[in-house]
């Protein structure tokens, strides 16, 4: 009897550790509200994503459907992130209009490219979006976090959109395949600009 209960007891301690590493493979859950961010920028709403540790920033302006936005998620120095917006109506990868922000080559300087992904083996060209972007993106990296700063044309004037973000390598100084499994594949959500 003694023994049972011992080996019951390690079999709970051994399911609480391993519960515990899923836990922390995990990026900890965000909480936009006191986020800062550089050279004074701020928004008026904000939104924890639900998977990658990320946070969207935004302040939507109703009078030319416009919408400033800063998108936050961890990622260590040698990665990417990105987000964007499915402008083919779609909830996922393809059709998306993005922004990737990264450090290609081990550079300090954090660069953005604008994309669209046209297939699950998108070209990463940098080039012209779906939607309009009024001003030149930016990003920074600081703190284990990359932020990717943007002003985009809300396509069709619509004030939900289907966004999309990731996280992903570098390597050989190029932005390779992001994970395909877990949190990696739920990184979507219709997202309201009015409301969040
Ligand atoms: C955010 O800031 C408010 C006001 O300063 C403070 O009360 C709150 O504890 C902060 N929240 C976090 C998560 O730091
Ligand atoms: C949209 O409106 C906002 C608020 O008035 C303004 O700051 C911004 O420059 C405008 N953007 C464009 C592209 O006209
Ligand atoms: C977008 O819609 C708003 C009303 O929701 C309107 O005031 C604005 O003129 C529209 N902007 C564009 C660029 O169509
Ligand atoms: C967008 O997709 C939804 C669901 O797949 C569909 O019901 C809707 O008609 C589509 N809208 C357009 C404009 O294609
Ligand atoms: C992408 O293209 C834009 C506009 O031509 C340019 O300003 C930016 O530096 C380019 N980004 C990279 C990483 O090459
Ligand atoms: C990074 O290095 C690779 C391989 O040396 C090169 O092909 C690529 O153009 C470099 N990228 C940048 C942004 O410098």
């Amino acid at each position: 009897m003694a023994r049972l209960s011992d080996s019951a007891c390690l079999l709970a301690v051994a399911v609480l550790l391993s519960a515990e590493a899923a836990a922390t493979a995990q990026p900890a859950a965000a909480d936009c509200t006191n986020a800062t961010f550089q050279a004074g920028r701020s928004y008026q709403r904000c939104s924890n994503l639900p998977v990658l540790g990320a946070t969207l920033h935004w302040t939507y302006h109703a009078e030319n459907g416009t919408a400033d936005i800063a998108f936050r998620a961890p990622q260590t120095s040698s990665g990417w992130v990105a987000w964007g917006i499915n402008t083919q109506n779609g909830t996922g990868m393809v059709g998306s209009s993005v922004f990737i922000a990264s450090q290609l080559n081990g550079t300090a300087a954090t660069s953005v490219i604008t994309t669209v992904l046209e297939s699950f083996r998108p070209s990463l060209r940098n080039g012209t979006l779906g939607f309009g972007v009024p001003a030149p993106p930016a990003a920074e990296y600081t703190a284990g976090a990359y932020t990717i700063y943007a002003t985009v044309a809300l396509p069709g004037n619509a004030t939900t959109q289907n966004t999309v973000w990731q996280a992903g390598p570098v390597r050989g100084g190029a932005i390779a395949m992001h994970p395909t499994t877990g949190p990696n594949l739920k990184s979507t959500k219709r997202h309201d600009f009015l409301s969040g």
